[in-house]
């Protein structure tokens, strides 16, 4: 079997983790259960780049137990855990991912999963499926699902411009992603990368959180949880405005620049923390970036404002300015949750890879009758899934009685 991985020895490191993993999510315990059997995705080849994480492996497992041929790379340079990876490879996956690979081997990676010829693909971020539609392999795909807040922006645009290949399920969409990963997952896992970086103290600290979307709120909310007195930057006004009444101090960067003891970036754009502010940071702060993409702290600027650089722990490099000011960058700019931490937890992960089981299945079923758009998974699938999690933490909830449905449906019962 061809792969690309670290260290095979490193699997068993893997397997545990893995274990680790299963055993906190159990709506895919319980998916997976449903179909070993039936095994709906026999015949199916699964061609995926997402976050080679322990919970992704749970996914890979999960669609292999019901059928599918799965072969998986990874969708950042710096995020997989080459132990999980080697453990994937173990078990009969190919994989083709590693710590700390370069841009040119990250696509050598993502051609050798569309060289096996999938018919579905997974993607985080859309990378896989625009190189997938500049090729004439597009034909083959089925359709394809995206999980992330940047890939579904990028293959709407794509299918605008009349150029996506195949229909695509924008699982990112689904209530239970966004309102649960994207808030709770990120709010937690790049609190997390940050700890593990610096091990710094938040309470009292003056935090900066660009950004207000799903992930913003995530982060804000859970620095403030920790004690920090919480800055949100936005452009939007909506945003900036349920920023104000969610309790943050909401001001321009320019001026956050010169207040902020931690900045972090979550808003799918480029260019967020630039020259001037990085001229303007106090002695010791630290910045990082937790979207998708490496492009919203301009880290060029950076090193042009510094005269000197230097690696001071794992995933920390300091920078010195001329008049000795220090500033940290950590994890090179990357995803933070991801690269200085394990990303988000187990049990979130459950709900958005049930979410990615579903979909793909029913790809396999409607998948061609779709247009070659951006779809969104339907209601009944999200309810399915909140359902399944509710049950699995044993708690109950109310029942509309035959006599309240009709109440909600007549539109004579008012005053
Ligand atoms: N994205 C964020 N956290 C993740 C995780 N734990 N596994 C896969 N993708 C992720």
């Amino acid at each position: 079997m061809d792969h690309k991985v670290k260290d095979l020895a490193l699997a068993g490191a893997g397997s545990l983790k893995i274990e680790w993993a299963e055993a906190r999510m159990p709506v895919m315990a319980q998916l997976r259960q449903q179909y070993s059997d039936a095994k709906p995705f026999e015949g199916w080849r699964i061609g995926g780049s997402m976050h080679v994480t322990k919970e992704t492996a749970v996914l890979l497992r999960s669609l292999v137990a019901a059928g599918a041929e799965v072969v998986w790379s990874g969708c950042n340079p710096l995020s997989t855990q080459d132990d999980v990876a080697a453990a994937l490879v173990k078990g009969g996956i190919p994989v083709f991912a590693w710590h700390g690979m370069s841009r040119e081997d990250y696509y050598w990676a993502l051609d050798r999963v569309l060289e096996a010829r999938p018919t579905l693909l997974v993607d985080d971020g859309a990378d896989l499926i625009v190189r997938a539609c500049s090729t004439d392999r597009a034909g083959e795909i089925v359709g394809a699902t995206e999980e992330t807040t940047t890939g579904v922006h990028r293959l709407e645009a794509m299918a605008g411009e009349g150029k996506l290949g195949f229909p695509v399920i924008a699982v990112n969409n689904a209530e239970t992603k966004w309102d649960f990963d994207n808030v709770y997952g990120t709010g937690q896992s790049s609190l997390d990368g940050i700890l593990r970086a610096t091990n710094l103290l938040i309470a009292g600290k003056h935090f900066v959180v660009a950004g207000y979307g799903h992930c913003g709120r995530g982060v804000a909310m859970r620095a403030r949880g920790m004690g920090a007195n919480v800055i949100v930057t936005e452009v939007d006004p909506i945003r900036a405005l349920k920023a104000v009444m969610d309790g943050f101090s909401v001001m321009p960067m320019a001026q956050a620049a010169r207040i902020g003891e931690v900045f972090i970036t979550a808003t799918g754009m480029k260019d967020i923390v630039t020259g001037d502010h990085f001229r303007a940071m106090r002695d010791g702060a630290v910045v990082c970036n937790t979207g998708h993409y490496d492009v919203e702290l301009r880290l060029g600027d950076l090193e042009a404002a510094s005269e000197s650089r230097r690696e001071i722990r794992d995933n920390t490099i300091e920078y010195t300015m001329p008049d000795g000011r220090r500033i940290y960058l950590l994890a090179q700019g990357r995803l933070v949750n991801l690269a200085a931490a394990e990303g988000h937890p187990s049990e979130v992960m459950d709900m958005s890879f049930a979410n990615q089981f579903m979909a793909l299945l029913s790809l396999t079923r409607e998948g061609r009758g779709l247009e070659d758009l951006v779809h969104q998974i339907s209601r009944d699938q999200d309810e399915r899934i909140a359902a399944l999690k509710l049950q699995s933490m044993m708690i109950g909830i109310d029942a509309l009685s035959e006599k309240q449905r009709r109440y909600f449906e007549d539109f004579g019962s008012g005053t």
